[in-house]
């Protein structure tokens, strides 16, 4: 069999994650200080799939491009493919024909995270020769995903986003294709909402009686598009770290598994994990609660945060209350000043979401 190849989606406009992606790509918004990209990078690296193409946006692929290089820093060999919009899984796969030539490839939607990776699933994949392999987990929600329907290990229908699902069974955005898929997808027309699925090429592959197996995922995983799951991305992730503190603390408490990056200053706080604090990071005064993921850079001065993301550069001082369940952005400021009259003084970004107890 030809060398397997990986194919990473990171293109797409992250709708459900603004406004962090009016400026941001969403596979590069940090869990647990790590971009969601690079988790999908190492995931392929690990199983030995090293000729990496990743799908970028127009208006995002720069800052893909920035923060990956040329994935020396991950062992692989990056090519980028840009897709001029957002068509679809499909589309993507059609976008990528040159660089996956004759290969067959490991699809990974780059905004998702799987807790123990895809070795397993590509060794089989190498082994049995198959015409696709698909990765289905239970979920509460199946009309959220695509869903499939099994006879035992066969999949026998695929349908996408269903308001009646067959079952509970959802895709995983991780698949393994030989190249019939390419065929398969020149042959859809857009779906109802304007896509090419790749759920439907699949389907191709059933109807005409290839191979299709699928394998339901042993840890959790985790589609990063909207805040809650980035938050839950962000616990679960946080609830598998160590121990590391590389930063200065003075008068504090550290509880429980914490990372302390270099540079980073903890003062007369108290630390209670799991939880990251980026490098450069100032955290004085404070309470840095379980579940929270410090970005480099950022300030949290005089103020409680809890079970939260705070991106780079961002800042929090003296709030107070206790901040829970969010997501800053970049170099955002929240604070709260001593000035009469006690109003709120507010400038906030497009689609900005606020809520205040
Ligand atoms: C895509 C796929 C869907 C799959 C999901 C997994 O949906 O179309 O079949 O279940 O990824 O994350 P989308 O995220 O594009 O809505």
């Amino acid at each position: 069999m030809d060398e397997i190849k990986g194919l990473i989606l990171s293109g797409g406009s992250g709708t459900r994650l603004r406004p962090i992606t009016h400026t941001y790509a969403k596979q590069l918004v940090p869990v647990a200080n790590k971009p969601v990209l690079f988790y999908g990078i190492e995931a392929l690296v690990e199983a030995g799939v090293t000729d990496i193409g990743i799908i970028i946006a127009p208006h995002t692929g720069d800052e893909v491009r920035e923060a990956v290089g040329d994935g020396s820093a991950f062992g692989a060999k990056i090519t980028y493919i840009e897709q001029d919009k957002p068509a679809g899984l499909a589309h993507a796969v059609l976008t990528a024909e040159e660089f996956l030539g004759d290969s067959p490839f490991v699809m990974y939607l780059g905004d998702n995270l799987l807790r123990d990776g895809v070795p397993g699933l590509v060794e089989r994949f190498r082994e049995e020769t198959l015409d696709a392999m698909i990765l289905l987990t239970r979920v509460d929600d199946p009309s959220s995903f695509g869903v499939a329907e099994l006879e035992g290990e066969k999949v026998v229908r695929l349908v996408e986003k269903p308001k009646d699902p067959p079952s509970d069974m959802a895709l995983v955005g991780v698949y393994l294709f030989s190249p019939l898929i390419l065929d398969a997808a020149r042959r859809l027309e857009p779906s109802d909402r304007g896509e090419l699925e790749i759920t439907e090429a699949i389907q191709v592959l059933i109807d005409e009686g290839r191979d299709v197996r699928s394998e339901v995922v042993a840890g959790w995983w985790k589609d990063t598009g909207q805040l809650s799951d980035m938050l839950e991305a962000n616990r679960l992730v946080l609830d598998d770290i160590g121990s590391r503190l590389d930063g200065e603390i003075d008068d504090s408490r550290v509880e429980g598994r914490v990372i302390i990056e270099a540079g980073a200053r903890v003062r007369n706080s108290l630390v209670r994990g799991p939880a990251v604090i980026g490098r450069d990071a100032v955290v004085e005064d404070a309470y840095i609660g379980p579940y929270t993921s410090i970005g480099d850079g950022v300030k949290v001065l005089n103020s409680e945060i809890e079970h939260s993301i705070l991106l780079a550069g961002s800042s929090v001082e003296n709030l107070g209350a206790r901040i829970e369940a969010s997501l800053l952005g970049r170099e955002v400021k929240v604070t709260r000043s001593d000035s009469l009259p006690r109003t709120m003084r507010l400038l906030v970004g497009d689609r900005a979401e606020i809520e205040i107890v």
